[in-house]
């Protein structure tokens, strides 16, 4: 089982061993955080254009990241066309000094990894990326009511996570060392839980089919995100208006 802080010790290898276990495919870590991205910006500017914030003195977005790592996919957001405050937050506290000297404009945290370190409602949207197949299957409820609580109400949550049934992420997973732990989840079974937590509007969406970058591509992989084939998944959902 993992270890909270596990990452603590993965951290000066964490890029290079994503690196080597993916380097099959011809592309490196950052063109997968950089197509994740793309899939949050998008995800972000429809929850803002839906509450009329688009408009230039409409208010940034409070969005938190939980699970954040190093940041890597920070840059991408904060310099994105949708005005956010980011925040994030994670359990490896070395990890996130490294993501806050990176990243001087996001408030990072770090916390043991049951309460998150935020009031109520403090936020419009949060996401968590590739963290919740580090956390035990038992404490995955709680995981997502810490989402809920967090989130305002009507606020969007996504989660990215590895597609099991992709053959090449299970090799992935297997060799990778920070993996070594790891508990996948099923598209499927996250959106069940998703919901069982109390979130509305659950939908999901498989993506990354191809290793390919270009427009072209995503278009490719934006088509077909219904087929269960995406090296990985996103299972986005809103808090609900009233509890
Ligand atoms: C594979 S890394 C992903 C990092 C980042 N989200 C990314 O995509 O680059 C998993 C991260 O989840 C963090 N983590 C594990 N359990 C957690 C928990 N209960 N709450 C928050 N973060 C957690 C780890 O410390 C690690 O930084």
């Amino acid at each position: 089982m993992n270890s909270p802080q596990e990452f603590d010790h993965h951290k000066e290898s964490y890029r290079s061993d994503i690196d080597k276990a993916i380097a099959f495919s011809g592309q490196s870590h950052d063109f997968f955080t950089r197509v994740k991205a793309e899939y949050i910006v998008e995800l972000l500017r429809e929850f803002a254009n839906e509450r009329g914030a688009s408009s230039p003195d409409a208010r940034p977005l409070d969005v938190l990241d939980i699970g954040c790592g190093h940041g890597h996919i920070h840059p991408y957001l904060v310099q994105s066309n949708v005005r956010m405050n980011l925040s994030a937050v994670d359990v490896a506290a070395t990890v996130v000094e490294e993501a806050r000297l990176a990243n001087p404009t996001v408030n990072y945290q770090s916390y043991e990894g049951e309460r998150l370190p935020y009031d109520d409602a403090s936020f419009d949207a949060a996401f968590t990326i590739a963290v919740m197949h580090h956390v035990p299957p038992a404490q995955w409820p709680d995981f997502l009511q810490e989402m809920r609580r967090v989130v305002r109400p009507g606020g969007l949550i996504a989660i990215f996570e590895h597609n099991p049934i992709n053959p090449l992420t299970q090799w992935i997973v297997r060799t990778c060392p920070i993996d070594e732990n790891a508990v996948l989840l099923w598209s499927g079974q996250l959106s069940r839980l998703v919901a069982q937590g109390g979130f509305v509007d659950v939908t999901s969406r498989y993506i990354l089919f191809t290793p390919l970058d270009g427009p072209r591509y995503r278009a490719f992989d934006k088509a077909i995100g219904w087929l269960p084939l995406g090296a990985q998944y996103y299972v986005s959902a809103r808090a609900p208006k009233s509890s």
